[in-house]
């Protein structure tokens, strides 16, 4: 029989809101008790006594078993679900940035207090991916796990490679249909990917990596001349995070703009979609697809998880625990794409060259090997000489997926 869930919810937006829309249609065991909001004064779609903008409300409520945590502000929302944790309730959350931030912290507080957080509504919206890692995959070996984690990053790609639009029509576009907020570095820099890969990872290889030690390179600087080479050669460019078992010790994981050919299941994911690639030992590869963002498809990740609180089910963050010892490193070679115009750059990166160069009218690049901690030292040149780098390994011939070490 599971148990009545007496739900305090935080933050009433596209979330909140479409999590509502989608509870209201089930006769499920729960009932949401109060709202908490932050600006008292907006319009909302249900009656005013459900809301209010004290937190403490929903937080000393003793009837309240259960915290739904889906507001905007990332110190906020860790003091939150950190006090709802230590106070014996249960948590769900969707806030990525949060998530992997504070992650460590958050798997003592519930080791300490025997309270749950859950969060598959945090890692590419309806995709189940992090109960399939936790559960299903608890026993497999994982080469991989890459994919397109962020879908206004993905749409504004799309937009360039299917319509031709410029990146910056495309991101406009993006923020007018709302996939990208007014500041989209979060997006196009690859900082949202990075956090849903962090908090993957812990429960792929049972690694939790601070996001800041992880390099993220975005497609702020993607210019027409490399989607130009990209078609060229059939190849589209993604926005992909990349975690990886290099050997039995070490387990990298990066965020890039990768090439990507038309076998590879991500070439076909487009505009607000998201795609999770699987690489196992025994299982093979495997592909998740769906829609990563939105109110009722995060919605639906929010309700699986409260719907799995009825059952009392936590994380038992399996890799972790069985102490497989796997350490974080950046020193790993990359084969990389580089469009650049001053050649310091090649020397400051120590760039070993595959391919000559190739002038091809306005513009010059290079593939070859670059040392990962060489792009996060070199990263902010970079951006300021507007170059542009993406993984490269589709345009040497080596796959990724079949590879077994990077190259
Ligand atoms: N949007 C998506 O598709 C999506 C997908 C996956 C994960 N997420 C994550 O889910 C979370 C919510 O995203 P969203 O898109 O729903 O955000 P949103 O539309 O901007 O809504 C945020 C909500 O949080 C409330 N809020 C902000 N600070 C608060 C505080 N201190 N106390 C109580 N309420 C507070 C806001 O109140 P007011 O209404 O009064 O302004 C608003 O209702 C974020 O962490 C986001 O990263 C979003």
């Amino acid at each position: 029989m599971s148990k009545k869930l007496n739900i305090g919810l935080f933050g009433f937006g596209v979330v909140g809101q479409g999590l509502y829309d989608i509870i209201k249609t089930k006769n499920l065991n729960l009932e949401i008790k109060k709202i908490a909001i932050k600006d008292a004064s907006k319009k909302r779609s249900l009656p005013e006594h459900y809301f209010t903008t004290d937190k403490d409300e929903l937080l000393n409520n003793p009837e309240i078993n259960t915290i739904i945590e889906l507001i905007n502000d990332t110190e906020a929302a860790f003091d939150i679900v950190s006090t709802a944790l230590k106070t014996g309730k249960n948590v769900v959350s969707a806030s990525k940035k949060m998530i992997a931030t504070y992650l460590p912290q958050l798997i003592a507080l519930q080791h300490e207090y025997g309270t749950s957080l859950l969060y598959e509504g945090s890692v590419c919206g309806s995709i189940p991916i992090i109960r399939n890692l936790e559960e299903y995959y608890d026993n497999e070996l994982l080469h991989s796990i890459s994919g397109i984690f962020n879908g206004s990053s993905n749409y504004i790609l799309s937009k360039g490679f299917l319509e031709n639009l410029d990146y910056s029509l495309a991101l406009k576009q993006a923020q007018d249909l709302g996939f990208a907020e007014t500041d989209p570095i979060s997006d196009v820099g690859g900082y949202d990917s990075k956090y849903k890969l962090v908090i993957a990872a812990a429960h792929a290889y049972g690694v939790v990596i601070d996001p800041a030690r992880i390099f993220n390179f975005g497609i702020q600087n993607l210019a027409a001349d490399d989607m130009r080479y990209a078609r060229e050669k059939n190849l589209k460019i993604k926005l992909v995070p990349v975690a990886k078992e290099l050997d039995d010790q070490h387990v990298a994981l990066f965020v890039l703009p990768k090439f990507v050919a038309e076998h590879e299941f991500l070439y076909n994911v487009e505009y607000e979609y998201n795609g999770v690639t699987v690489q196992a030992a025994f299982a093979d590869q495997q592909f998740f697809f769906g829609k990563g963002a939105g109110g009722h498809p995060t919605g639906s990740a929010v309700l699986s998880d409260i719907a799995a609180l009825r059952y009392d089910y936590q994380y038992e963050y399996k890799k972790a625990k069985s102490a497989n010892g796997l350490n974080f490193t950046n020193d790993i070679e990359l084969t990389i794409y580089l469009r650049y115009e001053d050649e310091e750059l090649i020397d400051l990166l120590d760039f070993k060259t595959i391919d000559e160069r190739y002038y091809s009218g306005t513009y010059k690049y290079v593939i070859g090997k670059v040392n990962l901690q060489k792009l996060i030292d070199n990263q902010s040149r970079i951006y300021d000489d507007k170059a542009f780098i993406a993984f490269a390994d589709q345009l040497t011939g080596v796959s990724l997926a079949s590879a077994n070490n990077i190259t």
